[in-house]
């Protein structure tokens, strides 16, 4: 198993680039089982999750070439029909190809996914579209089993959010799912997100009709078939905004290129308020080295364009080394927080009760060894772990390469003094 070395201290500078969206990545290439013809993505990254989704391809019968950022795949309308659960459980974003294979395939297996470290996360706002669409749906055994009707989905009306907000994943897999159902349907309280505005936008130029892109109400006028089109993947927000962070932790002046600014306005606004010279254009954003330090600045997460969950922990790793105290809380996940224990470790000054963390700073950052549990929270250490003093090391960065593409690489790049090594101590 590998782990990160992190030598603290230095300030980073320099300009890096942004990778292709993780989140929007997924559900897009989950919709080629819904294209005829061969499907051309470019700038698609390289991560365990995106190899997962391509094994899960192969097995539901899909042709895929991967190479370097570029995934080529052919999708028949005949073939497989099951996610099992070995996949499932490595990757919850799976259960995007039930939409897809129900509307093509006339049916789907797909495995429940369980609960992870962010909470019980469930996806019965997915099933209800479904059986909004006319599917009948039923779990068995652990596993999700839904049918299309006779002469396949139809179209239908459905709300997809729960009182945390509208889902993501949920709105994707219904948005594919109603493309080829018979007439109209309604979705409403769709998630906003760009990844979903991405894939829509997708579906559309492969001649889907949808209407409402970007708003929480997307009216879609079921068609018999799909085109694949070529397409660049937008970059990933989530990504850049933990670049920016690192730059802002060290105090450093961080440019991130080819990203898009305008996805990140939450962050940047709040990064700005406390203090961190910020300037963007139209798809650049760079952090300015401090004259003074950062104000901690409280905040809690939001949908879309509110403040991230993805980027809640490696906020509050920044807010650590702010002077004050900032309360944060996480409206999307409120168990998402189990880097705090790990950033404790690490010298952090944080009070967590419930969905909130009060963290005062600022401190001084020590090197430590900490263990990476989920991406995020990955994340979160291995920026604690440039501004700490002294070697920090991330153990279980299996995590990070769920998510982050050549983190270490962007890191040193920048300065940084990071490098992947085999855990000296993993089994
Ligand atoms: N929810 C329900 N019922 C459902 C679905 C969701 O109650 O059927 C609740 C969830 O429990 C949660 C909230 O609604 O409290 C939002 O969950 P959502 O469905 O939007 O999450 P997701 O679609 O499964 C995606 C991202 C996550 C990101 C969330 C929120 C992907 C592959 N995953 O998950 O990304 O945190 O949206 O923005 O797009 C990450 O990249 O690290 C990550 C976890």
């Amino acid at each position: 198993m590998d782990c990160f070395r992190i030598e603290g201290g230095e300030e980073l500078s320099g300009s890096v680039a942004a990778s292709g969206s993780k989140n929007a990545s997924l559900p897009i290439l989950a919709a080629s089982l819904l294209l005829e013809g061969e499907a051309d993505f470019q700038r698609v990254p390289e991560l365990r999750d995106v190899s997962t989704l391509l094994e899960l391809l192969r097995d539901l019968g899909a042709e895929v070439d991967a190479c370097a950022g570029r995934v080529r795949v052919r999708c028949g309308a005949q073939g497989p029909t099951e996610a099992p659960y070995a996949v499932v459980r490595r990757m919850r974003a799976s259960v995007c190809v039930l939409g897809p294979l129900l509307a093509r395939r006339g049916r789907a297996r797909v495995a429940l996914p369980g609960g992870c470290v962010l909470g019980v996360r469930p996806i019965d706002l997915h099933l209800k579209g479904m059986e909004a669409l006319g599917a009948t749906v039923t779990v068995e055994h652990g596993t999700v089993v839904a049918e299309a009707p006779p002469g396949g989905l139809r179209g239908g009306r459905v709300r997809l959010a729960s009182e945390r907000g509208s889902t993501v994943l949920g709105t994707a897999n219904v948005l594919m799912a109603a493309c080829l159902a018979r007439g109209t349907s309604l979705l409403e309280a769709a998630a906003v997100e760009p990844e979903v505005t991405a894939l829509a936008r997708y579906l559309n130029a492969c001649g889907a009709r949808i209407s409402g892109v970007g708003g929480p109400r997307l009216e879609v006028e079921g068609v018999d078939g799909l085109r694949a089109r070529p397409l660049r993947m937008p970059p990933d927000r989530i990504e850049s905004g933990t670049l920016l962070l690192a730059g802002a932790i060290t105090g450093g002046a961080v440019r991130v290129e080819g990203c898009a600014p305008s996805e990140l306005t939450a962050l940047l606004e709040l990064l700005a308020e406390s203090g961190v010279p910020l300037r963007s254009g139209e798809d650049w954003a760079e952090t300015g080295r401090w004259s003074g330090r950062p104000r901690a600045l409280g905040l809690t997460t939001r949908p879309y364009p509110g403040f991230p969950t993805d980027l809640q922990a490696q906020w509050m790793a920044f807010s650590a080394v702010c002077e004050g105290q900032a309360t944060i809380r996480d409206s999307i996940y409120p168990e998402r927080f189990v880097h705090v224990a790990e950033l404790l470790r690490m010298g952090a000054r944080i009070h967590h009760e419930g969905g909130t963390a009060r963290v005062e700073g600022p401190a001084p950052l020590q090197g430590a060894e900490v263990l990476a549990s989920d991406l995020r929270a990955s994340a979160a250490l291995v920026l604690a772990g440039l501004a700490a003093r002294g070697t920090t090391l991330v153990r279980r960065v299996y995590h990070l390469d769920r998510g982050y593409e050549g983190l270490e690489a962007k890191l040193s790049g920048l300065g940084g003094r990071v490098e992947r090594r085999l855990d000296p101590d993993s089994p």
